[in-house]
């Protein structure tokens, strides 16, 4: 007879009721999601195909057309978190010996190129010091060296708080007849973003940011381009999960069975794009801008260097320079467990020398900015 394993009883007296502290998340994500939508997230779950549910879905994808200022029609949540959104964008695209073009100006450009070169892509980058951004001049002469089918940029790059300009590369990208895709992780619903307007083709995000809901449903969305080169395939899109020739047919009219959503989080995405169109995009993005600025202006005044140039900075991702001598990740350490309060330390090349600061989605409050700035002077011991 098999013997069932048993766990030990010394973990057994240890299993009491989840207790999880609570803390203000101001790292690079994921930041705190709004009261109601965690209220949302606790509402019983219904079917996958329940009519109720195919609604709610329908209303995600033309909230997230919103959000997002796009007509596409292929706009969904993916069912995983950014990086999965971030694979189906590539994977749906990209075709063996496809020349993809990476701007690399932090770790998730890093990230694209892992990623195309996974797909078979033919990847080339170019690369800025962590902080800086492309000019549009740098990228014409990257499209007429390289001649690209796909040039891949990251619009909020999270490692270095800098915020990529978009206007006139999707004409750029027009010129040269190849598409235009965009990590907009840290940017959907703090930063300014028209996709239709600026021309992009393809673009992803995640839930836990500027959107304020739980991490676990990622938006993408595709657009003419990106389905015709869809359509125009030679071979299957490497991934079954993340294919959009199938996935769309659950999202679309057909609403065929392709995984067990996850019904919850789509509630609570729901809810998170509901409030923002309620409060209206505009306005979010002059919130995030203005509590920004006011965090800016207070660090500043603390004698602290921010890392970014100020007309490329992200109102959702500060990074601020660690002052010579001062231990970054015991301040960090010290902010965590005496306080309450999370932020990030740098990352990849940046590691060591930063701390990043998030004020994304319903974290982005000036209140937020007062209870980081009143321990501010205890953990750096200032008066
Ligand atoms: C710019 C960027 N791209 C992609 C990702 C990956 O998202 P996730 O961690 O939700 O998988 C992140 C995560 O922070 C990010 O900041």
């Amino acid at each position: 007879m098999t013997q069932t394993l048993s766990i030990d009883s010394s973990e057994r007296l240890q299993l009491s009721p989840l207790m999880v502290p609570s803390r203000l998340l101001l790292g690079p994500g994921p930041s705190n999601a709004h009261p109601a939508v965690l209220q949302a997230m606790n509402t019983p779950p219904v079917g996958h195909l329940d009519p109720a549910f195919l609604k709610l879905m329908d209303e995600i994808q033309s909230l997230l057309r919103y959000v997002w200022q796009t007509k596409n029609q292929l706009t969904i949540a993916v069912s995983g978190t950014g990086s999965a959104a971030m694979e189906a964008a590539i994977a749906n695209v990209t075709e063996p010996g496809d020349v993809v073009l990476v701007g690399v100006a932090g770790y998730f450009g890093n990230r694209l190129v892992d990623m195309a070169s996974r797909y078979g892509a033919d990847v080339r980058t170019i690369k800025k010091p962590w902080g800086q951004v492309f000019s549009l001049d740098e990228l014409r002469t990257a499209l007429e060296t390289y001649r690209p089918t796909i040039l891949a940029l990251v619009h909020a790059e999270t490692s270095t708080g800098a915020r990529q300009p978009l206007e006139g590369v999707g004409d750029l990208c027009r010129e040269f007849g190849c598409l235009l895709l965009i990590d907009t992780v840290t940017s959907l619903g703090g930063v300014p973003l028209y996709l239709d307007a600026w021309g992009v083709d393809i673009a992803y995000s995640c839930s836990q940011k500027g959107l304020g809901c739980p991490p676990g449903a990622s938006p993408l969305t595709l657009g003419p381009r990106a389905i015709e080169k869809l359509h125009q395939r030679q071979t299957k899109v490497a991934n079954w999960y993340l294919d959009m020739m199938l996935l769309s047919k659950y999202w679309g009219e057909e609403r065929t069975y392709h995984h067990t959503a996850p019904i919850n989080l789509y509630y609570a995405l729901r809810e998170a794009l509901r409030l923002l169109a309620q409060e209206g995009i505009e306005n979010s993005w002059q919130r995030h801008q203005k509590n920004a600025e006011y965090l800016w202006e207070k660090l500043e005044d603390f004698g602290l260097t921010l890392h970014v140039e100020k007309q490329f900075r992200l109102p959702t991702l500060t990074t601020v320079r660690i002052p010579e001598g001062v231990d970054g990740k015991a301040v960090a350490r010290q902010l965590l467990n005496e306080y309450d309060v999370e932020i990030g330390g740098g990352l990849g090349e940046l590691a060591g020398q930063v701390w990043r600061i998030g004020l994304m989605g319903f974290n982005s409050r000036k209140e937020s900015v007062d209870q980081l700035l009143q321990v501010l002077p205890q953990v750096l011991h200032k008066p």
